[in-house]
């Protein structure tokens, strides 16, 4: 790529701007409270295309569709009380509900690679907001990073990773949640958690009682229904060993509490006091950090399973999954 995007302060111009390239069926990205996205025009096939095309993404992959409120939602969308209820309680914010797509849905066919359902989500972040209002459309967004590369949560990430292939970015400083929205299917009777995130199980459950979760149904079915499930996420260029209590001195330590092991060839603390908002919104910028030359391995101290842990253990094993496609990014 020879190159660099346009990264620019969302003002009223350049978010107009922005708008104006996406009804042109362009590319623009843009912050959201969780990472930053890739969007285009979701009504838009061509435009959908370019988005797979720019990040490598296998075409099997759905995007979500973000919009500004439920009643926008419910445009395109079959909608049910469980979604009346998550959505009162979660949007805007990071939740994503997978739907059954509304019968005379505008949302491209690409945009949901061909399934019957639309993932759908209200961003609370309020440039993501002003655009897609401005945009007057629905805007399909994966996170703004080559297909397998961790998610970006600033602007310069985003230009890191895709370089030309994106002519505008829209810099909304650093994503406050910094791990991806929670995806949960709520189109059938019992929802199911395809991906953790932002919105925790826990705070979930306490609206609408027990939901399963996508890796407790037998293998294939969580494939179908999650088609991003299949694929290698969030590696970094070099080897990630998870649980780690000793460190060796080829490695880079990410670390998480008070208490750290010595030794590490450099150290970055995810949150020096355990708390796991801070640590979800440091995981992204954190492993780029320990990705670099000299570094053998990054260790990764245990992070409890509960709230956010959830989404972050989830990002760690899928970064630690070794699956010989490294260096994608
Ligand atoms: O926080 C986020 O969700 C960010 C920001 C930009 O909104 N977006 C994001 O998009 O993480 P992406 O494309 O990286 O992840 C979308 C996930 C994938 O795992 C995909 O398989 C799943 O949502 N998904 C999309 N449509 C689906 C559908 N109809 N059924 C099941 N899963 C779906
Ligand atoms: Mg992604």
């Amino acid at each position: 790529m020879n190159e660099a995007p346009r990264i620019v302060e969302p003002t009223a111009a350049t978010v107009g701007e922005a708008a104006a390239l996406l009804r042109d069926g362009g590319l623009v990205a843009f912050p959201t409270e969780t990472v930053y996205g890739l969007g285009a025009d979701a009504t838009n096939e061509h435009a959908c295309a370019a988005i797979f095309e720019a990040k490598g993404r296998p075409r099997f992959n759905p995007l979500i569709s973000h919009v500004v409120d439920a009643d926008e939602a419910r445009r395109f969308v079959s909608w049910n009380d469980t979604a009346e209820r998550l959505a009162a309680r979660f949007w805007p914010g990071p939740l994503t509900m997978v739907l059954p797509r509304a019968r005379d849905s505008a949302i491209a066919l690409l945009a949901t690679a061909g399934l019957d359902t639309v993932a759908i989500r209200v961003p609370s972040h309020p440039v993501a907001q002003a655009l897609i209002r401005a945009a007057g459309r629905p805007i399909a967004a994966p996170s703004a990073n080559r297909s397998g590369a961790v998610s970006p949560t600033r602007a310069e990430h985003v230009a890191q990773s895709l370089g030309a292939r994106v002519p505008l970015i829209l810099d909304g400083g650093p994503c406050l949640v910094g791990v991806e929205s929670t995806v949960l299917d709520v189109s059938m009777p019992t929802p199911v958690l395809l991906r953790p995130g932002g919105a925790t199980r826990e705070a979930i459950e306490a609206v609408i009682g027990p939901i399963a979760v996508s890796n407790a149904l037998p293998n294939g079915d969580a494939a179908h229904k999650s088609p991003g499930q299949l694929e290698s996420h969030y590696a970094s260029s070099i080897p990630v060993r998870l649980m780690a209590t000793e460190i060796g001195p080829d490695e880079g330590l990410l670390a998480f509490g008070p208490i750290v092991p010595a030794g590490a060839m450099m150290t970055c603390n995810l949150s020096p006091t355990g708390n796991l908002a801070e640590a979800a919104a440091n995981l992204f910028a954190l492993l780029r950090a320990l990705d670099r030359p000299g570094i053998g391995r990054i260790a990764v101290m245990p992070i409890p399973e509960t709230g956010l842990g959830l989404a972050i253990n989830d990002r760690l094993r899928r970064a630690a999954a070794d699956d010989g496609s490294r260096r994608q990014s």
